[in-house]
């Protein structure tokens, strides 16, 4: 099928196979290979993206089903150059340390933060819930989120 749709701001139309996985059709054929994969079930949260403004995670999508979507990936929040807040934040804060799950992680609290950008702690730890990191502990996360003030997502 055609597949038309917005990835990263930019428009895409390309001809896939519909019953390719979001997360490989992403990593494949647009290379952008900051979507990770770990569990494949939808459990780990390392494959998640941005889709149509929330957090889902891309090994359990099929590219098919994203025709006139509008997706955001790692790769999309750094700007001419600069990084986005958050990904600063978690430089800043210590809250990435092998970074496997740090993208994913990052667009969940990007998501979060489109939505509230005021969020509590409560809200920050529910946005990361479905989002595993061996490394780090989630303290330093969520403090790189509580760091960002409303004027600055
Ligand atoms: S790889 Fe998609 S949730 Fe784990
Ligand atoms: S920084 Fe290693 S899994 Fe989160």
């Amino acid at each position: 099928m055609e597949l038309k749709l917005k990835v990263n701001y930019k428009n895409v139309k390309i001809n896939i196979d519909p019953t390719k996985r979001l997360i490989d059709f992403l990593r494949e054929d647009l290379n952008l290979t900051g979507v990770k994969e770990g569990c494949s079930e939808g459990e780990c949260g390392a494959c998640t993206i941005i889709l149509n403004e929330e957090a889902v995670t891309s090994c359990t999508i099929l590219a098919g089903q994203v025709d006139g979507c509008e997706i955001i990936t790692i790769e999309g929040l750094e700007q001419s150059g600069e990084l986005d807040v958050i990904q600063k934040s978690f430089i800043e804060n210590g809250a990435i340390q092998c970074g496997f799950c740090t993208p994913g992680m990052i667009l969940s609290c990007k998501a979060l933060l489109l939505k509230n950008p005021n969020p509590t702690e409560d809200e920050i730890k529910r946005a990361i819930e479905g989002n595993l990191c061996r490394c780090t502990g989630y303290n330093k996360i969520v403090k790189a989120v509580k760091d960002i003030t409303v004027k600055e997502v």
